[in-house]
């Protein structure tokens, strides 16, 4: 008993002591918690600080667009390509060698703008706020709240990792990303050197801040598993991206199936931007509206067959730059297929198909002033000529979601209609 009763006595008076020293420590402990939470907020918010710093030039001129973006003008030898190591003595392509478009005048010294005549081109909102200079290119800036969005700020401006698709055996060659819906032309099977549409412009809605709806162009080389090339173009409303509900213009590039190469616009190294009226990711104004005006763009992406480098035009005047060949392993040669059409983020809200609209949020069918199209599709071939292509075949997941009907005259050359609401009676 004694025994018993002075070890629980020692035992308790041991408790009492640790109980004791806890009391006394707390103070000392509870503060070193709180700081080290600090320190590591600390630590993020000097990590999205550098980020941003690295994305963000310094700029010459800063307009403030009545969209909300600010559109800095950076001067052309201080763009984001130039951080890449292999860009680090580039001289700049001021114009490319060659243009497979016998309209374009190569040796114009200034593009004078939308020269077209058709007096309906749309351009981009921030121009209603001011220009950019000679030799500075405008960007837009990429403000804290953009990468805080990002599940992670390094991946601001990546495509998703999660999206990375199982190579599919019917044709298309199409990915069926999870989620992902397509209503879509294509051709493969030849060597391609370009590709250029006129696509009308709309402003989807989006149901879920994690989707998107995107009309553009796929230059591909290589294939969906592991190396798929990819050079996209076109218009795109994100949320996630851009914190808004805004049509914009976009490009995307991946040398790896969007793995650890490649980004939309200007949001990492590579594309190499000449043209000092165009901003990657900027809003486009005006867009069309349903059973109103209708307002469209030209994109063209085309391959220099003297330097190899990619470049991309908008709209009729506007050459913006180029994607430099070595970016690339199948396209540093050719792209092996052309995509042309639209596609949605399905994450399925509440278990239903999502209500995200494709193109105008109406389908094919409706026509002219209702439905979303691209016109005069056509690829750049071997003798680097623009072609109507052969042998467009079309591709949906869903048809009942979103559509997709081609045909041919002789205005509008190759076109198709394509899009729709998402979910519906037929697509629940
Ligand atoms: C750039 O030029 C410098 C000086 O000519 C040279 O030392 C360096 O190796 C070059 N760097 C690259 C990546 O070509
Ligand atoms: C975008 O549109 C959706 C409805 O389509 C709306 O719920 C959301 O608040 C909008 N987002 C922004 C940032 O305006
Ligand atoms: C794509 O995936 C969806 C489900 O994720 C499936 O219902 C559909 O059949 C697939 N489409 C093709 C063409 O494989």
């Amino acid at each position: 008993m004694g025994y018993d009763s002075s070890s629980s006595s020692s035992r308790s008076r041991v408790f009492l002591l640790l109980w004791m020293a806890a009391v006394v420590a707390l103070p000392f402990y509870l503060p070193t918690v709180v700081h080290a939470r600090k320190v590591s907020l600390q630590r993020q918010s000097l990590a999205v600080k550098k980020h941003l710093k690295r994305l963000n030039k310094p700029s010459i001129k800063m307009i403030q667009s009545p969209d909300g973006d600010i559109i800095d003008c950076v001067h052309i030898s201080h763009q984001p390509a130039f951080d890449h190591p292999f860009l680090k003595n580039h001289t700049i392509q001021m114009r490319p060698t060659y243009h497979p478009d016998g309209v374009y005048d190569l040796n114009r010294e200034k593009n004078p703008g939308s020269g077209s005549g058709s007096g309906s081109t749309p351009t981009q909102m921030w121009h209603l706020s001011g220009r950019c200079p000679e030799d500075t290119i405008p960007i837009r800036r990429t403000k804290k709240e953009d990468v805080l969005r990002a599940s992670s700020f390094r991946r601001y401006g990546k495509k998703k990792q999660n999206v990375i698709p199982e190579p599919r055996s019917a044709e298309p060659d199409l990915i069926n990303q999870s989620g992902h819906q397509h209503a879509i032309a294509y051709v493969e099977g030849g060597k391609y050197y370009g590709a250029k549409a006129t696509i009308n412009v709309w402003d989807p809605k989006i149901q879920q801040s994690n989707e998107f709806s995107l009309s553009q162009l796929w230059v591909l080389g290589g294939s969906f598993g592991q190396d798929l090339n990819s050079i996209e173009a076109g218009w795109q409303v994100s949320p996630d991206l851009y914190g808004d509900n805004n049509t914009r213009l976009f490009t995307y590039w991946t040398s790896d199936a969007y793995q650890a190469t490649g980004c939309y616009n200007l949001l990492c190294s590579g594309f190499i931007q000449i043209n000092n009226d165009i901003a990657m990711g900027a809003s486009i104004f005006p867009i069309s509206g349903f059973h109103n005006s209708q307002y469209d763009i030209n994109i063209l992406v085309w391959k220099d067959p003297k330097e190899g480098n990619w470049w991309m035009q908008f709209g009729n005047d506007y050459v913006l730059g180029y994607w430099p060949s070595f970016l690339f392993s199948y396209l540093a040669d050719s792209a092996s297929m052309i995509e042309w059409g639209g596609e949605v983020v399905n994450s399925e809200p509440d278990g239903e198909h999502t209500s995200t609209q494709m193109g105008s949020g109406h389908f094919p069918e409706e026509g002219f002033g209702k439905a979303s199209y691209f016109r005069n599709i056509q690829v750049v071939d071997e003798s680097n000529n623009l072609k109507s292509p052969k042998g467009i075949g079309t591709f949906t997941e869903q048809s009942n979601c979103y559509d997709v009907q081609s045909g041919s005259n002789g205005d509008w050359g190759s076109y198709f209609y394509y899009g729709g609401p998402g979910k519906n009676s037929k697509c629940p």
